[in-house]
């Protein structure tokens, strides 16, 4: 049989694990064709796959006939992995853990799903919780936000209000794998540390033009700060760096213009410019405050950010339980 007679079954790429000998050939669909890009018993690598994700690739493929075997292999894997970590603990953790790795696929099923209502709203925040709640713990997360206290603790408050809504959007756009989410987690945990470094204790958005150097340039600071405590991922340095650039190309430091900008700093900014919009507002009642921060999201279409990003995001924030 030639290869073009051949049929392909997709595997969405979140559920695949990067780090396990691979039971089948896997094949990307490039120009129409199917290109074998690992064979059985590789790895496909968590550098290679975070790549992946990040491009926003929805899934690889796998002959038609080895599907089962592929599939199988999904399941066994996460059976253990379960199994794994209940080891040693205690029963009533079972749900928490399996519901730890239901989250890609509670993702992907959102995603799917063409419209947000509130029960799915919900899932998805119980989710967040229980992604944020793990990932704070981690020892960098956890030094970061404690020097951040030390050093503002407004700003710290606005990081933490940024990350936990930053996950939030990006499972609501269909991310739901974990490199990915710890990455923007942590970017938009970092994403003001110039501010701290640099004595400014301005916290709103602003104005680019009208803005001082010191304020124009602390996206630049935090990077170069942070780049001292190494092995963080390049998508982390981006978000940071790119998280006042406007879709318009208005922004800064760079004025990157529509696609040059990294998804996940236009979700960042869209979680910035609304936790600003509440402290801009925090005098008034939570809702009304709320209410107002989602209108300057939705007029921000085009101009801030990737029109991709509407209804959805102002869907998602409209339907959220109120933090
Ligand atoms: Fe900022
Ligand atoms: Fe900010």
């Amino acid at each position: 049989m030639s290869d073009t007679e051949k049929s392909y079954s997709l595997v969405i790429l979140a559920k695949v694990n990067p780090e396990r000998e691979l039971p089948t050939d896997i094949y990307l669909k490039i120009d129409q064709k199917y290109i074998r890009f690992r064979g059985q018993g590789d790895v496909i690598g968590a550098e290679k796959f975070d790549d992946f994700m990040q491009k926003g690739l929805e899934g690889i493929y796998v002959l038609a006939d080895e599907i089962m075997i592929f599939l199988d292999w999904i399941t066994n894997i996460r059976d253990e992995e379960i199994n794994e970590t209940l080891k040693e603990s205690s029963d009533d953790t079972r749900e928490i853990v399996t519901s730890m790795y239901d989250v890609k696929e509670k993702v992907y099923e959102t995603f799917l799903n063409s419209e947000l209502n509130e029960e799915v709203v919900e899932e998805l925040q119980e989710q967040v919780n229980d992604f944020v709640s793990k990932v704070k713990e981690q020892p960098f997360s956890k030094q970061t936000i404690a020097a951040l206290i030390t050093r503002n603790s407004t700003l710290a408050d606005h990081s933490v209000n940024v990350a936990n809504l930053s996950v939030y959007l990006a499972m609501v756009m269909g991310h739901g794998h974990q490199l990915v989410l710890e990455n923007i987690y942590l970017g938009a945990i970092l994403h003001d540390l110039g501010k701290a470094k640099a004595g400014l204790t301005e916290i709103g958005s602003g104005d680019g033009r009208f803005m001082s150097q010191a304020m124009q340039g602390h996206p630049e600071l935090s990077v170069k700060v942070i780049r001292k405590s190494k092995g963080l991922p390049d998508a982390v340095y981006k978000i940071i760096l790119q998280h006042h650039e406007q879709f318009n190309g208005f922004g800064y430091p760079a004025g990157l213009h529509g696609d040059d900008i990294y998804e996940m700093a236009q979700i960042v900014s869209i979680a910035n410019v609304f936790d600003n919009i509440l402290y801009e507002n925090r005098q008034l009642p939570r809702k009304q405050a709320w209410e107002l921060a989602i209108k300057k999201i939705e007029l921000g279409k085009e101009r801030y950010w990737h029109s991709k990003f509407f209804p959805r995001v102002v869907d998602a924030l409209k339907l959220a339980k109120q933090i």
